[in-house]
This record gives structure tokens, sequence and C-alpha cells, in this order.
């Protein structure tokens, strides 16, 4: 092996390292950033490894796609809102599969052996279904979709597709030189994508957002093996791995099984709703300070109104002023709770909450009922107790936060209004909760204020 090679190897195998130290890092707040910042390192070195084994003639496009790319990640850093952080990651994971979909179509070639040609096939299949699929999964978290459904005839569409997909991709490996087929089987990859992610109810986007993403490293698995590259086989499997892995805690937290999730839509809405009784106790934000004053034991609750508020750091305030009143403040996270996976945690990071004090679902529902305040701030499909009560819910018998076994809950937020599955909570009208109306930040400022 000539010496250049041996260099590139060796370069592979520091990225390889690098990536999989990075995941370790990434397990956990305190070292993330870490995490992150050596990934980053590990595919800038794989990147330039993997240019010199390719022997690049000329440079020029991929010095342009560098500083435009690279410009748009940089501003896109900077620019996007943290409540947007998921419908990015949609995007980021669309674009790697549309990247494998093109590296599949790259490696075609006259020479292609059928090994190849099997591994054009499924990267342009998984890419083209992870692009298409990312696009309807960004536009529904962005809601600028608005609230699509299954087409009509949905079932026999997505038949016809996939037996289409079959028989274009035989016909592209039996007849490598044909360009219809291989424009077919991108079509119909493209096609299917959409048709996959279409029926799919809102809340149940992080198990696709987090599928998609192991699809992402799948597919650039594939590409690895088409163009035989060892360094995005190594890349793509870590990623297909830990999404899928991901995805498999999703399920968990939400109480359903992949296949529930992919192929059944969500129930009218209406029905939830006959369930509810009792009636709603608005409080002031002078009345709630006093019930706080007198509590030595708060659960404090935050959902993805907190992170609309921007009220993670008047919530440290909040804890401080409490703990020194001489209260116990623990926070109860729910695994969904956000946007995204990890999502409170972050912002809980940022203002400084202390990490032991961020307590999971699992630990903090045995202790709830000796709580003398559990405060919601800005959550609300997680701490629906019809999940656990009404049968015709479509959450039924997703694990919550239990937040009604707490002596009293204060739910912060601005209206009636239901939260990201769109169903009704009967939590609003239970009789020992008490609404305080008005923005989550306002609300605490206005708290941290009476404590003054
Ligand atoms: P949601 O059920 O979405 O409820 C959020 C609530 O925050 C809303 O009811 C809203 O009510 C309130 N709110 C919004 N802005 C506010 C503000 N400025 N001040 C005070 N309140 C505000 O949130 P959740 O309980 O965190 O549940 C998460 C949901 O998102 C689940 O259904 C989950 O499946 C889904 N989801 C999760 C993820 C991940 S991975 N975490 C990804 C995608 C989707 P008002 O409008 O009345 O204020």
């Amino acid at each position: 092996m000539a010496n250049e090679q041996i260099g590139i190897q060796l370069a592979y195998v520091v990225a390889a390292a690098l990536f999989i130290f990075g995941l370790k890092f990434l397990g956990s707040p305190a070292t993330a950033r870490r995490g992150n910042q050596i990934s980053a390192v590990g595919m800038l070195l794989a990147v330039v490894a993997a240019l010199m084994d390719q022997g690049i003639v000329d440079y020029s496009y991929i010095f342009a796609g560098f500083i435009i790319g690279g410009a748009i990640g940089a501003a896109a850093s900077r620019l996007v809102q943290m409540t947007a952080m998921p419908e990015m990651v949609a995007l980021f994971n669309g674009f790697g599969g549309l990247a494998s979909l093109c590296v599949g179509i790259a490696a075609v070639g006259a020479s292609a052996g059928t090994f190849t040609l099997f591994t054009v096939v499924l990267s342009i299949l998984i890419g083209g279904v992870t692009f298409t699929g990312s696009i309807i999964a960004w536009g529904k978290l962005s809601e600028k979709l608005g609230n699509l459904k299954a087409l009509p005839n949905q079932k026999m569409v997505s038949f016809a597709v996939v037996g289409g997909l079959v028989v274009f991709s035989l016909l592209f490996i039996a007849f490598p030189g044909g360009d219809l087929w291989l424009l077919l089987l991108v079509a119909l990859a493209l096609a299917f994508g959409v048709l996959l992610v279409i029926p799919i109810g809102g809340a149940d986007m992080p198990v696709v957002i987090s599928l998609l993403n192991s699809y992402s490293g799948l597919a650039a698995c594939a590409a690895g093996f088409a163009i035989n590259n060892n360094i995005l086989i190594v890349a793509g499997s870590l990623v297909g791995a830990s999404g899928i892995i991901l995805t498999q805690i999703m399920c968990k937290a939400m109480n359903r099984s992949l296949s529930n999730v992919l192929f059944s839509g969500f129930a009218d809405p209406v029905e939830a709703a006959a369930a509810i009784e009792g009636e709603v106790k608005p409080l002031s934000v002078e009345d709630a300070f006093y019930v706080l004053e007198a509590a030595t034991s708060v659960a404090i609750i935050p959902g993805y109104g907190m992170a609309v508020a921007q009220a993670q750091h008047v919530v440290n305030e909040l804890r401080e002023l409490l703990e020194k009143n001489g209260a116990e403040v623990v926070f109860g996270i729910h695994p969904v709770a956000g946007r995204m996976p990890g999502h409170m945690n972050v912002l809980l990071a940022e203002a400084d909450v202390p990490y032991d004090l961020l307590l999971e679902m699992d630990e903090i529902n045995p202790r709830m009922d000796t709580v003398d305040v559990a405060i919601v701030i800005g959550a609300n499909d997680v701490v629906n107790p019809a999940a656990r009560e009404v049968e015709s819910s479509p959450i039924y018998g997703m694990p919550v936060i239990n937040v009604d076994n707490a002596r009293t809950v204060f739910v912060l937020k601005r209206s009636m209004a239901s939260g990201f599955a769109g169903i009704d909570n009967p939590l609003f009208f239970k009789d020992n909760t008490r609404m305080i109306f008005g923005d989550a930040k306002e609300t605490i400022t206005g708290l941290i204020r009476e404590f003054d």
C-alpha cells in the first residue's frame, strides 16, 4: 500500500474513533457541547481524507460548495430559534438523504458490478424516502403544511408504489445501462417518502424524525458501499444505529409500537372532549404566591410553552427563591416534552438549573403524591390524565407525568388551547387544578416580584 493510502486509512480510523467518542459525550448535557465539537473535528478529518481518497482532479466546485454550505450552516446556527430546532433537524436528515441519493446516482457507471448496483438501489431508495419524508415532517412540524391526512386510497397507492419500486429495482440491476429504470426508481422513492409520512399524526412526529434520522444514516451507509468508502460506511452505520435506538426510546416513552406509529392515524379529537367534566378555576399571580409561599415541596413540569416563552431563566430564579423559602424543588422531565429529544434538559441547562434536580418521569411519578404544588409551565400533552383515564383518547396508554396526584396543580398557559396532539386536557378541570393564564415568562416574573 502506498504511503498516501496508509495515511488516508489511518485518518479514517481516527475520524471513526472521534465519532464514537463524540457520540459518547453527547450522552449527557454536561458534555454534549464537547461531544459536538469532537464529532465536528472527526467529520472535517473524514471529509479531507475522503477527498484525497477519491483522487479529485478539480477542487473548484468542492471549494465553492464548502464556502456556500458553510455560510448557510453558520447563519442558520445563529438565526434558527431554539423552538424551531426539530424542524431544522428534519431538514438536516432530509438533505443527508438527498446527498446519499446523489452519491448513489453518481456511482452508476459502465463498470459497476451487480453488488455496486444493488447498493446504488439501496442508497436511492432510502435516500429518496428520507428526503421527501423529512420535507413532509418539516412541513408538519413548522405547521406550513397544515393538518395533512392520508390521501384517498392511500393503501392501494402505497402498495402500487412498493410494487413499482421492486420491479424497477430488479430491472435497473438486470439492465444497468437503462436511464429510464433509474429515473422511475428515483421518482417512486421520492413519492414513497411522501406517502409514508403524510398519514402520521402530529404527536408522533418525534418518532418519525428519529426514524428518518436513522434512515439518513442507512442511506449514507449504502452510498458508502456504492462508492467503496469506508468512513461513509462507518459514519452511516453509527447514525443508523443511534437513530434506531432513539426511535425505540421515543416509542417506549409514548407506549406505542413502531408499526402502530407508522400505520395508524390519530382518532377524531372530538371524542375525547366529550368525556371532560368539572369547571376551570383561574387563579391570580398574587393568590398563587400565597400558596407557593406555604409550600415545602414543589415540582416544576416544563413543556413546549416554556420554550416558546423563553422562561427558563426566570424559572431558575423562581426555583432559587422557593429553595431560599425552605421548599424542596425538583423538575419532572417527560421524554417527549417540547419538540425534540432533550429539549427541556437543554433549556434548563442553559439557565444553570443543577442537573441533579432534573428527574425523569419514572422517578418523579412515584413521589408526586408528596408534592404540595406541581407547577406545569407550558406543558399540556405530557401531563394529560386522559392518557390514563379516557380509553377513547388518542393518547390513551401513553405514560404521562401524573401532576394531578400532587396536592395542588398550577397550570401556566395563555388560554385553554390544546397542545401538539390537538386534544383536550381534563387536568384543567380537576378540583385541585388552578389555571394561571398568561405568558409563562410574565407569570413567573410576577411571582418572583411577589417574593421580593
Ligand atoms: P404541548 O402539548 O405542545 O403544549 C404546549 C402548551 O404550551 C400549549 O398548550 C400552549 O397553550 C402552551 N404555551 C405556548 N406558548 C406559551 C407561552 N408563551 N406561555 C405559556 N404557555 C404557552 O407541549 P408538551 O406538553 O411539552 O408536549 C409535547 C408534545 O409535542 C407532545 O405531544 C409530543 O409528542 C410532541 N412532540 C414532541 C417532540 C419531542 S421529541 N419532544 C417532537 C415533536 C412533537 P396556550 O396556547 O394556551 O398558551
